[in-house]
């Protein structure tokens, strides 16, 4: 477990919103899909204590669950940050300096591939072809696009979201 998740770990997580979307869906067919997704939007993450909730209100077991979780890629069991750092590593970007691009997160921010700042606010992530590969490289925060990146527009990225809330 990361040092991020550790640290959110010991804190206490508010199970309340985690059972407002099990109220909503507890009477579906099917529930446990639509459940999991609304846990995550309400988090940002599923949370270890969600997972022993959803058991226990929708009567599966725990171990189903993290079925389901490790083999859908769109949820994630570690706290993310704010701002999703996608890094394109596409054929076009790594041509045209994608390494240079991910280092530079990786010096500014001091997070790899999949990993968190301390203050949850930036999570890296290295991906394939974002379909933008005329304006590579190319890098993606949320859902906002930049292209033609250099180390000087990566820090100028990143000064603006470290601005943010
Ligand atoms: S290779 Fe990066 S957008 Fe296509």
């Amino acid at each position: 477990m990361s040092e991020v998740a550790e640290k959110v770990k010991e804190e206490e997580v508010d199970l309340t919103g985690a059972n407002e979307v099990i109220d909503k869906y507890i009477d579906m067919k099917g529930a446990l899909m639509p459940v999991l997704q609304a846990v995550q939007d309400v988090y940002g993450y599923i949370p270890e204590p969600t997972v022993h909730l959803i058991a226990e209100r929708l009567n599966v077991y725990p171990s189903q669950i993290y079925g389901v979780l490790t083999f859908y890629a769109q949820f994630h069991l570690e706290p993310r940050g704010k701002y999703i750092v996608r890094v394109c590593m596409g054929t076009a970007c790594h041509v045209k300096g994608a390494g240079r691009i991910a280092d530079t997160l990786k010096d500014r921010l001091k997070i790899g591939h999949a990993e968190t700042t301390e203050d949850l606010k930036f999570t890296a992530e290295y991906v394939a072809c974002i379909g933008a590969c005329g304006m590579a490289p190319v890098i993606m925060v949320n859902d906002a696009t930049y292209g033609s990146m250099t180390v000087q527009k990566m820090d100028e990225v990143i000064a603006k979201y470290k601005a943010m809330d």
